[in-house]
């Protein structure tokens, strides 16, 4: 008889974080999955990162919103009243200026505001409701486009918003599939409103992921001390360096942590030990920048046409609003 076996793993690595973890150490090159990031101290790492010098992405794209809030609206909506649905929405802080564009144009607006962070999305509505009257936020807890199809408008044009660049942390392929995902659940006419960081100087592309305040640096070591705290590991943060490097074939900033010794870690919940050469790296995250014709690209190969796009002077920054067809 042919007995299949089935190596025993602990408990810990069934887990969301576990599996991550284990798969990610076990693997060559050493990777490990951006969400990782995002526990509440790497929360709060990443809005100090947001309100960086060097970190352009989110002030630039705030500048282009705050320019053309009433024109997008208004190119989004036709002749329709918008319901807005922001993916991803966390604290919301820049979809302010996009709600205040549309309560002027058609008087009050609906906003489903779609986050895995339910402390995150309380904030956001109560912020956003004191602030703005004739704006109604219904958070959502759940994940991306799950539960966006169950999101009725009657008689509104549904306008997505996916801003932020957070498309850039997906591999080409799974954005692509993001993007079909929520095509599926959007009717013709209906709108998608993406943010994008765009291709420039590497020079500015690095400084953004590797800041002279270090708290890049932080954040991206926060994924270990989560391991230490979650997982019960021994990294010790001082033996790792933070890395950012420009990779031009894939047109990509890439998050590193580099061992700076030959050392051994040990991750007992996972029953893991794991051996690093001196200069070895695990890879944390892809931060894809794009070109014009990337973005048409994917947008038309997910069933969308591009309606209209705002960038900054440097055009360093794009957003993107195309039709669901
Ligand atoms: C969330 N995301 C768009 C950020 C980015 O720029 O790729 C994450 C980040 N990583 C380091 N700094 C910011």
């Amino acid at each position: 008889m042919h007995v299949l076996s089935c190596p025993h793993l602990p408990e810990a690595a069934y887990t969301p974080l576990g599996s991550e973890v284990y798969r990610g150490l076990t693997s060559t090159p050493k990777t490990l999955s951006p969400w990782l990031f995002y526990d509440a101290a790497g929360s709060q790492l990443f809005e100090q990162i947001t309100e960086l010098p060097e970190y352009y992405p989110t002030r630039t794209e705030r500048s282009i919103l705050a320019a053309h809030a009433d024109e997008i609206v208004s190119t989004a909506a036709g002749c329709e009243p918008l319901t807005m649905i922001e993916l991803g929405a966390g604290t919301a802080t820049k979809t302010g200026l996009l709600l205040k564009a549309a309560v002027l144009r058609q008087g009050e607006v609906t906003y489903h505001a779609i986050d895995v962070s339910s402390t995150a999305l309380d904030e956001a509505k109560q912020r956003i409701e004191a602030e703005l009257e004739g704006v109604a936020v219904v958070p959502r807890v759940c994940d991306y486009t799950e539960g966006l199809g169950q999101i009725d408008a009657p008689g509104q044009r549904r306008m997505v918003l996916y801003i932020g660049s957070s498309i850039g942390n997906f591999e080409p392929a799974d954005a692509l599939t993001i993007l079909r995902d929520l095509r599926k659940d959007l009717k013709p006419g209906d709108k998608l409103l993406l943010g994008v960081d765009m291709v420039k100087d590497t020079e500015t592309l690095i400084l953004a992921y590797d800041d002279a305040a270090g708290v890049t640096a932080a954040f991206n070591k926060n994924v270990l001390a989560r391991i230490n705290r979650e997982l019960g590991a021994n990294f010790n943060l001082n033996l790792f360096r933070h890395e950012a490097r420009w990779n031009e074939e894939c047109s990509r900033v890439e998050m590193h942590l580099e061992s700076m010794i030959a050392q051994q870690v040990s991750i007992p919940a996972l029953e893991l030990e794991l051996t690093f050469q001196r200069g070895e790296t695990i890879h944390t995250e892809n931060s894809y920048k794009f070109r014009d014709e990337n973005v048409i690209e994917m947008l038309e190969r997910a069933d969308f046409h591009l309606s209209d796009h705002w960038t900054d002077e440097r055009e360093w920054f794009g957003v993107y609003l195309a039709t669901a067809w």
